[in-house]
């Protein structure tokens, strides 16, 4: 049908409105600015569009962590794919909003104080969820809403990290389970993760699966990675250096974060890599 709409019946028929509730869609974007400054429509529609795709970055990730405990390197892997494919659009993305002028954003900026991106609660799950887990986050939303409940359960789950090296240890590799592990025993633990990945990389062929599955995930870290940068570039050319609307020291801030990775030990594993595998 695709001219015209179905005939006619007594059933109500779905719709592609009705399915997707895009009335109720399109009428989520409240302006702030009195008269509206033009710029706004689209600071709100982009950040509303990352919520999005953070909502089905956590689904997706949710679903790996479920792959990797039934012990399926390569379902997991398919779907950090598409989780690297959708941070390829959060990065590339930025360069819409780079398309408002300085002073077109300082016509409305100071009506978002002190609302920042600091405080969106799907980003800190998204950390918590792929490994980093900072519980000083937690502050920032009030006790018993329903932002704090969601991170609490986050920081309590295990981590996609923790379900990766797990899914390694029943392979056989020669990794133990550290959840809650000491901090002076993790150091321990993360030298003992990188010789075991060392392992799997020196004999690629052998472990290919596993290989793979890694190679995705230090690929999902860089990206994340990326957007961090591309964030921080975009922010300097819009507000130099000054101060963020959410209270920080703004693109100074966001400096110190460029660091976190999710998978500290797939990134130290290739200092230790040698020409050829010995061990085939
Ligand atoms: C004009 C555009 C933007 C500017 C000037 C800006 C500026 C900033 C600044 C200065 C911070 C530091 C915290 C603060 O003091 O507010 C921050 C944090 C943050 N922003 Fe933006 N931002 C912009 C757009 C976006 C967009 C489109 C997103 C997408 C969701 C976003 C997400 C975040 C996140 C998640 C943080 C916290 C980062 C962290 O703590 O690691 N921002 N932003």
């Amino acid at each position: 049908m695709p001219f015209g709409l179905p005939p006619p019946t007594d059933e109500p028929q779905l719709t592609y409105g009705g399915y997707l509730k895009v009335g109720e869609l399109i009428s989520l974007q409240h302006l702030l600015s009195d008269p509206p400054q033009h710029d706004e429509m689209l600071f709100i529609v982009i950040h509303q569009v990352y919520e999005l795709w953070f909502k089905e970055l956590l689904h997706e990730l949710d679903a790996i962590i479920a792959r990797l405990d039934a012990d399926e390197p390569l379902a997991a892997h398919r779907l950090v794919r598409r989780c690297i494919e959708i941070e390829q659009v959060l990065v590339n993305q930025i360069a819409v909003l780079e398309t408002m002028m300085p002073t077109d954003f300082l016509e409305f900026r100071d009506h978002l104080m002190p609302a920042s991106g600091f405080q969106s609660f799907q980003f800190r799950e998204l950390e918590y969820v792929s490994g980093l887990k900072d519980a000083r986050f937690l502050k920032n939303y009030e006790p018993g809403s329903k932002e704090r409940a969601k991170l609490e359960v986050r920081l309590a789950q295990p981590t996609l990290a923790d379900a990766f090296y797990a899914l390694l240890g029943r392979r056989g590799f020669d990794l133990p389970d550290v959840s809650g592990a000491a901090d002076e025993v993790r150091a321990a633990i993360e030298q003992r993760r990188i010789n075991e990945l060392v392992r799997v990389y020196q004999d690629a062929e052998k472990h290919y699966a596993l290989f793979l599955l890694a190679e995705s995930l230090i690929e999902y870290d860089e990206m994340f990675s990326m957007w961090r940068l591309r964030h921080i570039n975009m922010v300097e050319r819009m507000i130099g250096s000054k101060t963020g609307t959410g209270g920080s020291e703004g693109a100074a801030y966001l400096r110190k974060t460029v660091d976190r990775k999710f998978f500290p030990e797939l990134w130290e594993l290739r200092s230790h890599l040698s020409k050829k595998s010995v061990s085939k």
